[in-house]
């Protein structure tokens, strides 16, 4: 399919829409008021507003290449600060997947260029699990479990956040779930992993923060 093509799918798509629902795109342009951020991965596979069946408007979105969330990312972190403190999002989903393309790399010893340098972050994971890990039969069961443990790291990441800590301290309404979606089938799965105050984080990166009112 051209570039061509796929301006015209857009002027269909567009119309198409307006039928539905004339005043879409003016409602839209007027604010956006997501109560979700949803974190996950770059993969072509897992299209974040489809899967949950939302409409545009309703969901913030950060995808990168197997759902890492870093301290050290400004571009990631700038999402879940402005989602957070600006849009007030409810709701945080991080989302893996099974089978994610990122988490097998990381797994090998293959080099794929520039992109090993972000997987290393995932490579730990393995490292700090390697004996669950290694004690499973199958590549793909070690891979999907490895897929499970991103999410939950991930999690864990954002709890250590300034932004997320500062918003439970002021009293926000916040949730953080963790997420995995299988592609052989299109569910998602729950990760029972729901954070919503500072309680479960290790006191090592609970920070003392004194909010100014
Ligand atoms: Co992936």
């Amino acid at each position: 399919m051209s570039m061509q093509d796929l301006m015209q799918r857009n002027i269909a798509w567009a119309d198409a829409q307006k039928k539905i629902d004339p005043e879409f795109f003016h409602r839209l342009s007027m604010q956006q008021n997501p109560d979700y951020l949803w974190i996950g991965c770059s993969d072509s596979r897992v299209p974040a507003n489809q899967v949950v069946g939302l409409d545009p408007g309703e969901l913030f979105v950060h995808r990168n290449i197997a759902n890492v969330v870093l301290h050290t990312d400004f571009n990631c972190l700038s999402v879940v600060q402005f989602a957070v403190d600006v849009l007030k999002v409810r709701h945080i989903i991080v989302c893996g997947h099974y089978g994610c393309g990122g988490i097998k790399a990381a797994l090998d010893d293959k080099e794929f260029g520039l992109v090993d340098n972000w997987l290393r972050h995932i490579k730990d994971i393995y490292v700090h699990n390697k004996k669950e890990i290694d004690s499973l039969r199958y590549h793909q069961q070690r891979v999907n479990r490895m897929c499970e443990l991103n999410v939950i790291e991930q999690v864990n990441n954002l709890t250590k956040t300034k932004i997320v800590q500062h918003a439970w301290k002021r009293g926000q309404e916040l949730s953080i779930h963790g997420v995995i979606y299988s592609i052989a089938d299109g569910l998602l799965k729950e990760l029972q992993l729901d954070t919503r105050s500072t309680k479960a984080i290790d006191p090592v990166f609970k920070m003392k923060v004194k909010i100014k009112v």
